[in-house]
């Protein structure tokens, strides 16, 4: 994959990631892949908007080397610090000697603290602007998207809004970086919406300042450093973004999560009937194996539909443990206000339905049903079960309605 101009004067020259197995650690890509979208802006001066991690300096010289001498970088912008755009800084300031630093002034501190940099920085305020000669960067503070210092850049002749992680996407390139070129548009925003859980999620509130601050602004063209630069459709990724962070304030509309762990397939058995009696009462249906899906794919569902199912065994005298981590994650990610119905097996005391209920006050959901059984299942159990869904999906309805 070569550069692309995403408009005049605006490269791409970023890089795509298809070996690192999980992002952050935790957040698997191993299917999907990942790019560091890095972007030169050229006018009388030049710029660098965002990097990338650090083993894929070869990479991002090579595409910078195709279009300019690296060494004559006027400016790199530093719109985020977390290492994915910024491994390569340290290397980056001995190529191009005369380049300075532009962050927030949030950033000093974790430059210092991350790379031991300390020089050549210029912190900017929001609102400020820098002239290239023929180019523009104006900088849009935009704390707490997703770290304390994160900032946007926008390049005011070309409307070209350099958003860093906010509007990013899992997902490498697969073959076009544009939407407008882009055959695969339900991927990208699957994958933005399971980066915004992920990644983002946990300040709506300051999604939402910073989607109002660019209500003023003109962009034509929006440039994360994730994933889809949106040149045609700018507004679908704003809308998507304002509706998901609008979930976490308001709640999500009608539609359940089901989540099941099994040892031995006892609770696996009311799994299709409890989907079954949901879908009977209108609703869609989302089914999970927790065995075979990382939490990175659950969250997103339980964050975009107001019910949850839960159907797993006890063990050793509590929820199945592999649920109860998707729970903690729930937790760490303030996904309040749910509603929420239990069903599993047990072998003697039980002790599932008591954790669920404890986490269940712990999160702010409501629960709902419950349908404990011990051992193995039976028709009347199946038949429960159906009954159980129908119901809670009813009560979904009735709140929604
Ligand atoms: Fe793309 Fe917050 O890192």
């Amino acid at each position: 994959m070569s550069t692309l101009e995403i408009a005049k004067g605006i490269d791409w020259v970023g890089v795509n990631d298809r070996v690192t197995p999980r992002f952050e650690g935790m957040w698997p890509i191993e299917a999907e892949g990942i790019s560091y979208n890095a972007y030169l802006v050229r006018g009388e001066r030049m710029a660098l908007v965002d990097a990338a991690k650090d083993w894929t300096l070869d990479t991002l010289l090579l595409r910078l080397g195709s279009l300019v001498d690296p060494a004559k970088l006027d400016y790199i912008v530093v719109n985020h610090m977390e290492p994915d755009h910024t491994g390569v800084l340290r290397a980056l300031l001995r190529i191009a000697p005369k380049a300075q630093l532009l962050c927030s002034k949030r950033a000093v501190k974790m430059l210092a603290a991350y790379y031991g940099i300390a020089e050549r920085i210029r912190p900017v305020a929001d609102g400020e602007e820098i002239d290239l000669g023929g180019k523009r960067l104006r900088f849009v503070d935009a704390p707490m998207l997703h770290w304390p210092e994160t900032m946007m850049t926008f390049e005011t002749t070309q409307g070209v809004l350099f958003s860093c992680d906010v509007f990013g996407s899992y997902g490498a390139f697969q073959g076009a970086l544009c939407d407008d070129r882009c055959r695969r548009l339900d991927f990208y925003e699957r994958e933005a919406l399971r980066y915004y859980v992920n990644i983002v999620s946990l300040f709506p509130k300051a999604v939402l300042k910073a989607l109002g601050k660019l209500e003023t602004v003109p962009v034509r063209v929006i440039a994360p450093s994730h994933g889809l630069i949106w040149r045609q459709s700018p507004r679908r990724i704003i809308e998507l973004y304002r509706r998901w962070a609008g979930y976490a304030l308001e709640g999500p509309p009608a539609g359940v999560t089901l989540v099941y762990g099994t040892m031995y397939g006892n609770t696996e058995k009311v799994v299709d009937a409890v989907a079954t009696g949901v879908s009977k009462a209108g609703l869609p249906v989302e089914v999970f194996d927790i065995n075979r899906h990382h939490p990175s794919y659950i969250l997103p569902a339980i964050y975009t539909q107001r019910g949850v199912v839960i159907a797993a065994p006890t063990y050793e005298g509590g929820l199945f443990p592999p649920v109860a981590h998707l729970l903690d994650l729930v937790e760490r990610k303030h996904i309040a206000g749910r509603r929420v119905a239990y069903l599993g097996s047990y072998g003697w005391g039980g002790g599932a339905l008591r954790e669920v209920k404890r986490w269940a006050e712990r999160l702010k959901w409501v629960m709902e049903e419950s349908l404990a059984f011990r051992g193995g299942t039976t028709p009347e159990i199946i038949e429960a079960a159906e009954a159980l869904g129908r119901r809670f999906a009813q009560t979904l309805s009735e709140e929604a309605a």
